[in-house]
């Protein structure tokens, strides 16, 4: 993170040093007006000299006022540059940083967390780093300018009068500073806890009502809301404390420059018009002591955005090249030796002692109830979870020892999921590989049976999903996401539990055509049907993550065991079709 922001200083040097340049030239412009004021006030009480004199301080001074005008225009200007520069780079980095991140680590954010990433954390750091810049250099250029030029046109003890409640109010602002930070750090605390407990609440709600709960619900709520405002009151008091000191120091050292100065121009130590002149100075000087609140307030802000930025950036990446044109071939051949995992968050192994070898031609079938760990076998053989060496293995090759790239490249793999991105049904399918024309793709979906439905709709293949309330069925979406693996001309093919919304009739006529486009692939078939499995070379029974029976249909209908369980319960919910399952 701090790398980036190095980065971001050092590619907008030259307009943060112009910007800085005309900051400085807008504080001493600043002061030229005060100082005019006071000379044509000297002026009036000089008889001697004429009314041109005085016109002509006049026009200087609305020349001074343009050009001060002018400079904070430009100023503003790339101001607003660096800082839409920050939210862009930030935003890109961000991104990319989430493609590239573990699917492991990524799934251990909520939601909620990543988008507040993108909205609020990154708007809290530009907030803060773009005006941090300008008004910590114009905090010290506005003090260092008005403070030379009240000592050089007027007097160095007024100067010191003047500026001396202000030093000590700073002072105090500082102090207060720690207490405000210990207040904030709290309150950040109790309404973190306050939101949990109500998205805790709300998620529970049915228990909640179930167990009549509302009153100890409500209760506990009413303790937290109570912490929670307690210690806004402290927050908002300190806040206060600095706001008075702020106008403290402000009013006190208007008043003694006003007690002072006009002593002064009674002794004719001072003239009237440097006195005026002095007086605004004092006014110049005041307004960036108003922004140390302001500072104070969104530095704590920036501080916890930034950290859980930063927290993010550190997250581990894959080594896989995002614009890679990694175009190697795998054969393959897969061979799972045994193979024990668990979750890097969980404590029970999700899959024990696999054994699987299927040489590329040939199909595997895997059948098991929901949580037996199918899917996670095969996020393994994707590299989306690490393995240790010696697990697996595709045409011999330790994974491990693949390029990321070059095995996604080489599977096709059809999720259970069957999302669909916002985007044309073409574009679902040819999914983020252009190099398919529109006759391809079409071809694809004859395979995938969804073809003469695709017709029918009145923008075809170029149909927007989502739009004009064009919404799929589920079994429509499953055909839409498979007709990718007859496009595809991955050597592996898996196809996740991906035909469970189908009726029998497109069913059997889809696997026809999967068998067909498999014959030199190696096919892998994730499935609690039977019909779906049935023709596969070989077929395991996954049972909490362990293969408990293994081999070809009739065989394990033969064993009477586990399997012909599925088969027996899947041919008395389909009575009377029976030659599906045979
Ligand atoms: N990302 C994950 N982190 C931790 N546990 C997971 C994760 N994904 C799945 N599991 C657990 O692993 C087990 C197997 O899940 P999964 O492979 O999805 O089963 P299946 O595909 O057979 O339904 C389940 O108990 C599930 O809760
Ligand atoms: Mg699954």
């Amino acid at each position: 993170m701090n790398k980036i922001l190095k980065n971001l200083i050092k590619k907008h040097t030259i307009l943060l040093i112009i910007e800085i340049i005309l900051i400085g030239v807008n504080i001493y412009l600043l002061t030229v007006p005060s100082k005019m004021l006071g000379q044509i006030i000297d002026f009036l009480y000089d008889i001697s000299l004429n009314k041109q004199s005085i016109m002509k301080a006049t026009y200087i001074l609305l020349g001074i006022c343009v050009l001060i005008l002018i400079s904070r225009v430009v100023w503003k200007m790339i101001d607003a540059k660096i800082s839409r520069n920050i939210v862009k780079e930030l935003r890109d980095r961000l991104f990319e940083k989430m493609l590239k991140t573990d699917v492991a680590k990524i799934q251990t954010l909520k939601n909620g967390d990543i988008m507040s990433h993108f909205v609020r954390d990154i708007n809290q750091v530009r907030k803060f780093l773009s005006n941090a810049i300008t008004l910590s250099v114009r905090f010290v250029l506005n003090f260092a300018i008005v403070a030379y030029t009240m000592i050089q046109s007027t007097n160095i003890k007024l100067t010191i009068v003047g500026l001396c409640p202000i030093v000590i109010s700073i002072i105090l602002i500082l102090l207060t500073i720690k207490k405000l930070e210990r207040n904030y750090n709290e309150a950040r605390v109790k309404f973190t806890e306050l939101s949990e407990y109500v998205q805790e609440s709300t998620d529970s709600i049915r228990t909640t009502k179930a167990y009549v709960g509302e009153k100890n619900q409500y209760d506990e709520f009413m303790n937290k809301n109570t912490d929670l405002k307690n210690i806004d009151l402290k927050v908002i008091t300190s806040e206060t404390m600095l706001g008075i000191y702020t106008n403290m120091g402000i009013g006190l050292g208007m008043g003694m420059a006003i007690l002072f100065g006009s002593n002064m121009v009674l002794n004719n130590q001072i003239t009237v018009g440097d006195f005026v002149a002095f007086n605004g100075y004092m006014l110049i000087l005041q307004q960036p002591i108003r922004w140390i609140p302001w500072m104070i307030k969104h530095f704590k802000k920036y501080q916890v955005s930034y950290k859980r930025l930063d927290d993010m950036f550190k997250m581990k990446e894959e080594k896989v090249l995002i614009d890679s044109s990694n175009s190697e071939k795998l054969k393959g051949d897969i061979e799972i030796n045994n193979l024990t995992y668990k979750y890097p968050e969980s404590s029970e192994n999700v899959l024990e002692n696999i054994n699987i070898s299927i040489k590329s031609g040939k199909s595997l079938g895997i059948i098991g109830v929901i949580g037996s760990g199918k899917t996670t076998l095969m996020n393994l053989l994707l590299k989306l979870y690490k393995v240790p060496n010696g697990n697996i293995f595709i045409d011999g090759r330790d994974i491990n020892e693949i390029q990321t790239d070059t095995i996604r490249n080489n599977i096709c793999y059809i999720t259970q999921d069957n999302f669909l991105f916002s985007t044309s049904l073409k574009e679902n399918i040819n999914l983020f590989r252009d190099i398919y024309d529109e006759d391809e793709i079409m071809e694809s979906t004859k395979s995938s049976m969804i073809y003469d439905e695709i017709k029918e709709m009145s923008d075809g293949i170029n149909t927007i999903i989502g739009e004009k309330g064009i919404d799929l069925s589920g079994g429509q979406k499953q055909r839409v996401v498979i007709s990718r693996a007859f496009l595809n001309d991955s050597s592996i093919l898996i196809f996740d539990d991906t035909f469970s919304a189908l009726d029998n009739r497109t069913e059997e006529s889809l696997l026809r055509n999967i068998r067909r486009l498999t014959e030199n692939k190696t096919c892998i078939i994730i499935s609690n049907r039977i019909s779906d499995i049935k023709h596969c070379d070989e077929i395991v029974v996954l049972e909490h993550g362990k293969i408990v029976e293994r081999g070809i249909h009739r065989d394990l209908l033969a064993l009477k065991n586990k399997y012909y369980e599925f088969y027996k319960n899947q041919a008395e919910k389909s009575r009377g079709r029976m030659s599906i399952l045979d």
